[in-house]
């Protein structure tokens, strides 16, 4: 058993990834406990923390990422990519976004490696995702705007205006999943005078938002009945999520077929596998496609252009559990048999098994604790 930990925190690989998970000030409350931090140079300059900035917090800074790497816990925002599975090993903590759902050669990889790994995105507490709802909610802030930007003939879009113009109706907006992504999303097309429907299987969740007004009509998620609002729509928004599994289908590709040429979609779940049929993974580099004379903007990392603003998110709601969990570590408590209550939900792999009900049950094939869905034993 140890007194500290050495927790690290590497440089974003991902595509135009500029968050960094841990501010200079977080890192300092770490330092405040006990723990050693590694950071990697530079790994803050996007989001326009410097170097300086984490030496002065108490870090110390390394120029390679195997170091960092080599921590006992490292801590970083984007799910690993496949150059960095190399650093992979049995006694590695990790917490970061891992969306294992849509990520098989990530979870063989960490199961493999026997990773101890936790995931922000199914963190669980007692009002819902709360190391996934920062970043929904500047996704969601983000798509009312970049749909709205892909719908101008510049862009390839049909060159409609979400306001629409006297004499004019607006455009219409679907947003598949009234949660945190979805609520925002249509806060940002509402402001931009659009007609926005707010679809959802939680009729509670549909009945909040009707009486708060703040949608201009509701709509229970029946296949059926949502495809008749796509079919009209201007912009489809796709935020719905069942935590850790495979996104829910909401619109098929004969939907996404009959929407009329130039429409948008942006589907913000594709970073668990996408809730429109037609929607496969894009980056910032290059965020859209054309299928069925659609528009598709299904980037995995949205708040990744808002570095500044999403990284003191993240690490506002991240800093506290990091601190808990490396606590743990060094206690020799997290990742044994009892899961810290602050981490509840959070543990995907370890011990070479998934952890995770809803990730097991994507992978029935491959090895998970006792009692889960893919249960190998
Ligand atoms: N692409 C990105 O960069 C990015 C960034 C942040 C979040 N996200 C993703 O956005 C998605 C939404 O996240 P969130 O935090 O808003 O989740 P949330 O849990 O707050 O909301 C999800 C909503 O989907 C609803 N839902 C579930 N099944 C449905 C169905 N069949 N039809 C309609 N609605 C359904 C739920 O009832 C819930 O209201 C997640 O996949 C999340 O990972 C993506």
């Amino acid at each position: 058993m140890v007194s500290s930990v050495r927790v690290g925190l590497p440089s974003e690989t991902k595509d135009r990834e500029r968050r960094v998970a841990l501010t200079p000030s977080a890192v300092n409350l770490l330092i405040g406990h006990g723990h050693e931090v590694l950071v990697q140079a530079g790994a803050g300059e996007g989001a326009g923390f410097t170097d300086e900035h984490y030496t002065q917090a108490g870090a110390r800074l390394v120029a390679d990422a195997a170091e960092v790497w080599g921590a006992d816990l490292v801590c970083k925002v984007k799910e690993p990519q496949s150059s960095e599975y190399a650093h992979f090993r049995d006694d590695l903590t990790l917490f970061a976004y891992l969306h294992l759902a849509a990520e098989p050669d990530l979870t063989r990889a960490l199961l493999d490696a026997g990773v101890h790994a936790y995931a922000f995105e199914t963190l669980t507490d007692r009002y819902g995702l709360p190391l996934l709802a920062p970043m929904s909610e500047i996704a969601g802030r983000a798509a009312a705007i970049v749909g709205a930007a892909q719908l101008s003939s510049a862009s390839g879009g049909s060159g409609t205006l979400m306001g629409g113009a006297a004499g004019v109706p607006p455009a219409k907006v679907v947003v598949l999943g009234m949660g945190v992504a979805g609520t925002m999303a249509a806060i940002g097309a509402r402001g931009l005078d659009a007609h926005v429907t707010g679809v959802d299987v939680d009729l509670h969740r549909l009945y909040e938002h009707h009486l708060a007004g703040n949608l201009d009509a509701t709509q229970a998620s029946e296949p059926a009945l949502v495809g008749e609002h796509v079919r009209e729509a201007d912009l489809v928004i796709g935020a719905a999520l069942v935590p850790g599994a495979r996104a829910p289908v909401v619109v098929t590709e004969e939907q996404v077929a009959s929407m009329r040429p130039g429409s948008v979609v942006v589907d913000l779940a594709i970073d668990q596998g996408g809730c429109i049929e037609t929607a496969r993974p894009t980056s910032l580099s290059e965020p859209t496609y054309v299928e069925h004379g659609v528009v598709h903007y299904c980037v995995t990392n949205v708040p990744g252009q808002f570095p500044r603003t999403a990284s003191k998110a993240l690490s506002a709601a991240v800093a506290p559990k990091l601190l808990r969990l490396a606590d743990d570590l060094a206690a020799g408590r997290a990742g044994t048999e009892q899961e810290h209550p602050v981490l509840q939900g959070a543990r995907n792999v370890d011990g070479g098994a998934i952890q995770h009900e809803a990730v097991a049950a994507v992978f029935p094939d491959l090895p998970a604790a006792a009692g889960l869905a893919g249960d190998a034993a």
